[in-house]
């Protein structure tokens, strides 16, 4: 049987930018199927030979050498097809992948979701074992995903539905899972009684040109917290699973969200800011504001929010996960901090207790992965006297492997049909739910939209969300300390 990868929405921006840069990588290193091939489809009229022209074009930067390039080029073909019409495209796909095993991958915006995969069915493609990958947004609240989840439910089973979150992909967020699961000395202290605090931030400097249309219907909340931060969040707070298995450790992550405590319109004002860029200074280059005529009409959505969240059990009870996420903010920056509680009792004078740096352990996904766990240490000093500590960071970072784009591992684990690291059903809805009762909090509170500067670390208000902000990270104060 050949293996298929049918790519819908093949002339789009993800599917240029990070889908054929991955197949290219996988094909050069090997670890595609023999006989895999390619099926482009969009509604573009190109045909194979413009499409490859096309292509080629857009893959001409990436230092793999022609010869991977040209092979990938010749095991792609093109199909032209209205992608809203599931009776166009069972037509134009009816037959095409017989005795083919069939991936189709939706990089297209989630309202296609839905007639392509009828279109599918219709053509055949969806039986056992082909597999359906889909990119993120599944819907926009509650409702609408439980909608799409239902509808494409009705197309193929549940198992045989990978939704990516490409975050789920990076080294660093499986290497979360290496750190808590591998090492009896984390997992001992995991827990409300040694947390103190976990923190998550995602700072972008990068705004939402181009992608206005897209961006007023989500705003960050949708955007970027109801998928990868709150991925990041069920793997930092769930219980071990028993196994690595898809459905045990899809199992626990979904506990997680549904422990979310939901937000409430008496105390969302002091547990989130919502902010929007405008104007200012990005990397020394001006940049305009977001622009307000492409919410015209429409609720307005922020670029930046902050939030407190809780996770009501009993390894978490008390311990705040401050949540942050915002477009052309001063720095690039993902990482998971996690504050750990100060000693009991304090013996030192320098510095005094209250000027001690608790141990935190830091997951850094940009602008580079690496992990940190801070620890205070004497400093060796030419002359005896008080013990004088300072905060040291220990390098738990990865041996350098070769760095892989997320999305090379997430398309290997759907051809192999490896569901561990794609979102469930549930996980979706849950996540939604708890989405839903903020904006539902907002709504009757009558939230503000706080501007920021471009540039800036978002809303003056938000100053509390950010203890961990950047300029005082581990990497920082390292930096500072090695000529
Ligand atoms: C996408 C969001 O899912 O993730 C974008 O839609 C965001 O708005 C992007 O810029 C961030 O991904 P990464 O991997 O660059 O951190």
């Amino acid at each position: 049987m050949h293996d298929t990868l049918l790519l819908f929405g093949a002339t789009g921006d993800l599917a240029a930018r990070q889908l054929f840069p991955s197949l290219l990588h996988l094909l050069r290193d090997r670890l595609l199927p023999e006989d895999f091939r390619i099926v482009a489809v969009a509604r573009h009229a190109y045909d194979d030979e413009a499409f490859r022209a096309w292509l080629g074009e857009r893959l001409a930067g990436i230092e793999n050498g022609a010869e991977v390039r040209a092979e990938l080029l010749r095991r792609t073909e093109y199909v032209a097809v209205d992608l809203s019409q599931p009776e166009a495209i069972a037509q134009t796909l009816r037959g095409y992948a017989d005795g083919h095993r069939c991936v189709s991958y939706l990089a297209t915006p989630p309202y296609l979701f839905v007639p392509i995969a009828q279109g599918l069915k219709g053509a055949g493609l969806l039986e056992e074992p082909s597999r359906l990958v889909l990119e993120k947004p599944i819907g926009s609240d509650l409702e609408s995903a439980r909608a799409i989840n239902a509808a494409l439910g009705a197309c193929l089973g549940e198992d045989r539905i990978f939704r990516i979150d490409h975050y789920l992909g990076k080294a660093a967020v499986q290497n979360l899972l290496a750190l808590r699961f591998g090492n009896t000395l984390l997992e001992a202290v995991w827990h409300h009684r040694w947390i103190e605090s976990v923190d998550i931030l995602v700072a972008e400097t990068a705004g939402v040109d181009g992608r206005e249309s897209y961006y007023a219907d989500y705003g960050a909340l949708r955007d970027m917290v109801q998928n990868h931060v709150l991925q990041l969040l069920c793997l930092i707070a769930m219980e071990p699973p028993a196994s690595l298995d898809a459905a045990v450790l899809r199992d626990e992550k979904l506990k997680v969200l549904r422990a979310l405590r939901p937000f409430r319109a008496d105390s969302v004002l002091a547990d989130s800011v919502r902010g929007r860029y405008e104007a200012g200074l990005v990397d020394g280059e001006p940049v305009r504001g977001f622009s307000l005529q492409a919410v015209q009409g429409r609720e307005p959505v922020e670029t930046f929010v902050a939030l407190r969240a809780s996770i009501d059990n009993w390894r978490w009870a008390g311990v705040p996960f401050r949540l942050c996420t915002g477009k052309r903010l001063a720095e690039r920056v993902t990482q998971v901090v996690v504050t750990f509680r100060p000693t009991s009792h304090w013996l030192f004078e320098k510095p005094r207790r209250e000027r001690a740096t608790p141990n935190r352990l830091v997951l850094r996904l940009q602008p580079q992965e690496n992990v940190e766990l801070e620890l205070m240490s004497s400093l060796a000093g030419p002359e005896w006297g008080a013990l004088e500590l300072q905060a040291l960071p220990l390098d738990l970072s990865m041996p350098t492997v070769q760095r892989r784009i997320a999305y090379e591992r997430l398309l290997l684990d759907a051809l192999n049909g490896n569901s561990t690291l794609f979102v469930r059903s549930d996980e979706v809805e849950a996540a939604w739910t708890w989405i839903d009762s903020i904006i539902a909090a907002w709504r009757e509170a009558e939230t503000p939209i706080l501007p920021y500067m471009a540039g800036s670390w978002g809303p003056a208000a938000a100053a509390n969300f950010l203890p961990q902000a950047p300029a005082r990270t581990l990497g920082a104060q390292r930096d500072r300390r090695v000529p």
